[in-house]
């Protein structure tokens, strides 16, 4: 039966749970005020650890309005954090994901591992569409999403703004996305 995602899952070598108020200044000081970190995300690089609140309200409203939200990732090995993902939903049916990772965390296939558990997590819910935007000159995060099965549908040209690279200046944006059948 489809229904509400669980609020801690994980992997082969991450921990993946919602986040609490207690992560804010975690999160602000492994990713969320670092400019090389945050050049391709949507949301503008935290200049202080209140940006970082203000994170974890939004987390808690999507949490409560939706099956599912953000989530933090944490090493099994040593439980630091070492990014985020999430689902964010728009209908039951259809939901967006992406993932963020602190600098020293990339290339050891973290990105790969969290967004196969997104796609689990999306799987339990009623979702049937997931997908994910991501900088058309992003090469790193296409070939995660393609990795992990995900089918580019083009390119949304001059799509959205990006506050960290060119702010007022709509960019190039690839839609990729899979698809969920339906559980029995
Ligand atoms: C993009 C990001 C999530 C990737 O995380 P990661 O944990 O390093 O990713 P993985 O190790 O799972 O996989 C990365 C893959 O991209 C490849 N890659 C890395 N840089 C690349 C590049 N410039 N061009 C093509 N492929 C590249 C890696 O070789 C790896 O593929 P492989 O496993 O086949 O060798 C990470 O760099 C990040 O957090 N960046 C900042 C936030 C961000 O941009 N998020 C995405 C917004 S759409």
């Amino acid at each position: 039966m489809a229904g509400r995602a669980p609020e801690r899952v994980e992997t082969a070598r991450l921990v993946l749970r919602r986040p609490r108020a207690e992560d804010a200044a975690a999160i602000f000081l492994r990713y969320s005020s670092d400019r090389d970190v945050t050049r391709y995300v949507g949301w503008p690089v935290h200049g202080s650890v209140d940006d970082t609140v203000g994170f974890l309200s939004y987390s808690d409203t999507e949490w409560e309005r939706s099956p599912a939200g953000p989530y933090l990732a944490f090493s099994r090995e040593d439980s630091t954090l070492v990014g985020g993902t999430g689902l964010a939903f728009e209908t039951p049916f259809r939901a967006a994901t992406g993932y963020v990772f602190a600098r020293n965390a990339w290339g050891r296939g973290y990105a790969t591992e969290a967004l196969t558990a997104m796609i689990d997590v999306a799987r339990a819910t009623a979702v049937r569409r997931l997908y994910a935007l991501c900088h058309a000159d992003h090469r790193a995060s296409a070939h995660v999403l393609e990795k992990c099965g995900f089918h580019c549908e083009g390119t949304l040209r001059r799509y959205a703004e990006f506050p960290n690279l060119e702010p007022g200046e709509p960019q190039d944006v690839l839609c990729y996305s899979t698809i969920l059948e339906k559980l029995l």
